[in-house]
C-alpha cells in the first residue's frame, strides 16, 4: 500500500527527522493547539510485550491530538496464530486512522504495513524502537541545542532494538555514534553499514568501541538500556556474567565530557546496567526522555496523518 509507515528510523530521511523534531518542539509548547485526530478518529493499539510509557504516552498524545485510543488485546487478538497478519491488518485498517504495533518480528511489522492503508507505527519490535528515538533526540535537542557533530556513547547490550536504532537514528540527525558492549552484544555488520551510509551524507559516524572508557572518552551523550530485554529473560545469568564492566558507573559518567548528559529508555536496574547516583544524579536526563515520548509521537502521528492525506 503507498501510504506512509513509520517501522524503523531510517524510514524518515534526514531532512523528514528534523521536521518531525521541530513538529514536536512545537506540540510541545502548543499542546492542544493541533487536533488533526479531531473527530474524533481513532488510532488502534497492540502490545504484544509489556509496557507502561508506550502506551500512556500514545493514549494521552492521541488525546491531546483530539483522536481516540482505542487498545486491541493482542493476546485475544492473536495476531499471526488466531488469524493472520494481512487478515488482522484488513480488519483494522476499517477501523482506525492509524496503527500503532509493539511486537516482537519486525517481519510481522512489516507485513502488517504492507496490507494497511492506513499508516502504522512500531512501538517497538526485537530490532528497532524509533519512536523513542524521536523522544531521545528531542531531549537532545532540548539539552545541547544542534544534534549535528555531537558524540554519543551507547553502553551495554548494542545488539538490541535500541542500539540498532541509536545507529540509523543517530547518523541521520548527523550525530557520531558509538556502541560499546561484551563480544557478541553488538549490531550487526549490516546495521553498521546501513549507518555508515546514511553518515556519509549527514557528516555523522558510526562505530564499535570495546573498551566503555573509550567509548564515553569526549562524548555528549552517555546511553545505557536493560541489559536483558523484553523476550531475552531465559538468556538473564549468561548477560548478567558478562556485561559488568558496561554498567554507567559515576566513574565512566566522569569520563565523558563535563557537561554530558545521561539517557535510559527505562524501565531501568539500579546498580545493575546504571548507578543509582548516575539515574537519579544531576546529569540525568531520562524523566524529560519519558515525557518527551508523547510530544515526539503526536508529532510522528500529525506527520504520517498529513502525508496519508497529501
Ligand atoms: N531494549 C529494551 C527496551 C525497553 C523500552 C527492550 O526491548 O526490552
Amino acid at each position: 500500500m503507498s501510504t506512509r509507515s513509520f517501522l524503523r528510523d531510517d524510514d524518515l530521511t534526514p531532512a523528514e527527522q528534523a521536521e518531525v523534531l521541530a513538529l514536536a518542539a512545537k506540540l510541545k509548547a502548543e499542546p492542544f493547539d493541533h487536533q488533526p485526530l479531531a473527530g474524533p478518529r481513532t488510532v488502534a493499539m497492540i502490545f504484544d510485550k509489556p509496557t507502561l510509557r508506550t502506551q500512556a504516552s500514545f493514549a494521552a498524545g492521541i488525546a491531546e491530538l483530539g483522536g481516540h485510543a482505542m487498545l486491541v488485546d493482542g493476546t485475544l487478538a492473536g495476531i499471526g496464530k488466531r488469524e493472520s497478519v494481512a487478515d488482522v491488518t484488513r480488519v483494522l485498517d476499517r477501523q482506525a486512522a492509524q496503527i500503532v504495533w509493539r511486537t516482537y518480528a519486525q517481519a510481522n511489522l512489516d507485513d502488517m504495513a504492507a496490507h494497511s492503508s492506513v499508516p502504522v507505527i512500531n512501538a517497538l519490535t526485537d530490532d528497532f524502537h524509533p519512536c523513542q528515538l524521536l523522544a531521545d533526540l528531542l531531549t537532545i535537542r532540548e539539552h545541547k541545542g544542534e544534534l549535528a557533530g555531537l558524540t554519543a556513547a551507547f553502553l551495554g547490550d548494542g545488539a538490541c532494538n535500541m542500539g540498532n536504532s541509536w545507529l540509523l537514528a543517530g547518523t541521520t540527525a548527523g550525530m557520531h555514534i558509538r556502541i560499546s558492549g561484551p563480544d557478541g552484544y553488538v549490531p550487526s555488520d549490516e546495521m553498521f553499514a546501513r549507518a555508515g551510509e546514511i553518515g556519509a551524507t549527514t557528516g555523522g559516524s558510526a562505530s564499535a568501541v570495546g573498551d566503555p572508557l573509550a567509548a564515553v572518552a569526549g562524548a555528549d551523550v552517555v546511553i545505557t538500556d536493560t541489559w536483558i530485554s523484553m523476550g531475552k529473560e531465559d538468556e538473564a545469568s549468561t548477560r548478567r556474567a558478562v556485561f559488568g564492566p558496561w554498567s554507567v558507573t559515576p566513574d565512566l559518567v566522569a569520563a565523558a565530557n563535563p557537561d554530558a548528559i545521561v539517557m535510559h529508555c527505562l524501565p531501568a536496574y539500579r546498580g545493575v546496567e546504571i548507578a543509582a547516583e548516575v539515574i537519579d544524579g544531576p546529569q540525568s536526563v531520562v524523566w524529560d526522555e519519558a515525557e518527551n515520548r508523547r510530544h515526539a509521537q503526536k508529532a510522528i502521528m500529525t506527520w504520517l496523518h498529513e502525508k496519508a492525506r497529501a
